[in-house]
Order: structure tokens, then C-alpha cells, then sequence
């Protein structure tokens, strides 16, 4: 059996690349291990080789080696979910913010849930919350509920729609809705790096790159999102403003937040009361 140490002494690897093979390779003897139990067993030493020809094929690392880390908290992905980003969590610390002073319970739908990483990490900070999550891929879905039966969560339900079918999650309606929905457009492509093509094209790309939006936005004020109620949605730098002149017309205190490269990543707004009628 070929060592680690033997294969890197072979490949001209630079640290960051001595690292990530570290990695495959605890993730090739778990898989080896696992296939042992099976009636064709891998040798250890294909199942890395594979795996290091995925890595510099860009295939992120996260993908494989099954997990990724938002929040501090573990979460499994694969290629059916958008792997969970450090430029999310500032869509964490804005709800962390605005509830900070509010015990009540809260109802909450997310739309588009993926890995479940944003409804996770809600429903460990608030647990007493009810939380409804959503998702057009129901591989997506299977998971979000693998990963939130790994962190033990009680509060939320998975609902499997699309949320352009009128009649999904119809007569329902929430303190809270967020969501990070696609809002890559076709000319923004070719800025993306190599790794963004191997996640889901459905997680990513919205043609128009609004559409997601200004349809959350139609459906919180016809009747899912309640009186004084929020929506807090990630965005991009370049669509945060567009967002906000859809908002203006029902929402007030409409807020922008800023992600660590201090760029526009968050904007919520909240919904304004309706005036009685004279
Ligand atoms: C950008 S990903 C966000 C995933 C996760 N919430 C996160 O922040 O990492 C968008 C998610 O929206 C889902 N989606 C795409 N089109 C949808 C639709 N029409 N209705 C509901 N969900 C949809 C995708 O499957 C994907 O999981």
C-alpha cells in the first residue's frame, strides 16, 4: 500500500495542495473502510487517486470530502446542494440582530433551503421558533434533513414546491421569511471561478436575475408575510439597489449589511402596516 508521504514526495505540491490531499486522503480511508463492507472493495490508493483528479479538475473540496463548515457547525453537502458560504452567515448575525430583543415566538419560511444551512443554524439559535423550509430539489431536501437530524432540530418542517406555483404553501403566512435565492445572471458567468461549475446551475443562475426576488416580494404582501413582519434576503453588490426600489413601495426600515469583504450581502426591510379603513 503507497503512503501519503510517498504520493505527495511524487506530486509537485505546493502547501495549500499538501493540505487539501491531506484531507482526500482521510476522506479516501473512510470511503475505502466503507467499501469494505461492500462486495467490490476500492483500493485505498484508486479512491485517492480519483479524488485528486476531481481536485484538480476544481471539483470543490468541500464536494469531496462531504462536509463544509458554516457557522461553526458542520453541515454534509453534495452536488445536489450549493455548498454553504462564509458570506451567509452575515444573513445570521442580521436576523441574530433584529430578534435580539424579541422573545416571542416567531413563525419563519425560507425559501430555498439547500443544505438547510441558514433554517439550521435559525432553529439552534432559536429553538422555540417555528420554522417552515422549502426547496424546488427534493435531492436538496433529503440534505437538509439528514443535516438537520444531525444537529438535532425539532422545529422545522421541509416542504417540497416551486415557488412559482401559485398554489404552494398557499394560506399560510410568517413573522419571517428569508431566503438566498439564485441571482447569478448570464453575463455575470465569466466572472465566477472554476469550482461555481460544478454546484447546482439551479442554486445559482435566475434569468432575470430579480425574478426570485420581486416573486417573494409579490407573495409577502399578498398575504405570507404578516403586518410588521420581516423579510431579510442575501444578495449580490450588484443587485442590492434594484432590491431595495422593489421594497420601497410596502416596506420600510429597508437596511443594507455588509459581508467581511465589505461588500453590499444582506438587505431586509419591514413590512409596513396596513392603514385602517376610514
Ligand atoms: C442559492 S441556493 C441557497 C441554498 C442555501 N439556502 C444557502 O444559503 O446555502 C438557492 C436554492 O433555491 C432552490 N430553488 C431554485 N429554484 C427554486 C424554486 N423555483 N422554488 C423553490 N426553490 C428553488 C435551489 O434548489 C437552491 O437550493
Amino acid at each position: 500500500m503507497r503512503s501519503l508521504r510517498y504520493i505527495l514526495r511524487r506530486r509537485k505540491t505546493d502547501e495549500f495542495s499538501t493540505y487539501a490531499y491531506r484531507w482526500l486522503y482521510s476522506r479516501a480511508q473512510y470511503l475505502h473502510h466503507r467499501s469494505q463492507s461492500h462486495i467490490i472493495s476500492k483500493s485505498l490508493f484508486g479512491i485517492f487517486r480519483s479524488l485528486v483528479e476531481q481536485y484538480h479538475r476544481h471539483v470543490p473540496i468541500e464536494y469531496l470530502c462531504g462536509s463544509a463548515m458554516f457557522c461553526n457547525r458542520l453541515f454534509i453537502v453534495n452536488r445536489h446542494v450549493l455548498i454553504p458560504r462564509r458570506d451567509s452567515e452575515t444573513l445570521i448575525h442580521h436576523v441574530q440582530e433584529l430578534y435580539r430583543h424579541n422573545h416571542d415566538v416567531q413563525s419563519m419560511l425560507e425559501i430555498g433551503t439547500g443544505s438547510g444551512c441558514l433554517s439550521i443554524t435559525l432553529s439552534r439559535l432559536f429553538p422555540h421558533w417555528k420554522i417552515d423550509t422549502c426547496d424546488i430539489s427534493s435531492s436538496a431536501l433529503r440534505v437538509a434533513r439528514n443535516n438537520a437530524y444531525l444537529h438535532h432540530c425539532h422545529n422545522i418542517q421541509f416542504h417540497r414546491g416551486n415557488l412559482f406555483d401559485t398554489r404552494f404553501l398557499e394560506n399560510t403566512s410568517y413573522n419571517l421569511i428569508i431566503s438566498n435565492p439564485p441571482y447569478i445572471s448570464q453575463d455575470q458567468v465569466s466572472a465566477c471561478n472554476y469550482g461555481i461549475f460544478h454546484e447546482p446551475s439551479i442554486a445559482l443562475f435566475a434569468n432575470p436575475p430579480l425574478k426570485f426576488y420581486a416573486e417573494i416580494i409579490r407573495r409577502a404582501i399578498n398575504g405570507w408575510l404578516k403586518d410588521q413582519g420581516y423579510l431579510v434576503f442575501e444578495c449580490s453588490p450588484f443587485n442590492v439597489m434594484s432590491i431595495r426600489e422593489l421594497l420601497k413601495p410596502d416596506f420600510e426600515q429597508i437596511e443594507i449589511r455588509y459581508d467581511e469583504n465589505h461588500l453590499a450581502r444582506v438587505i431586509s426591510a419591514k413590512r409596513k402596516q396596513k392603514q385602517p379603513l376610514l
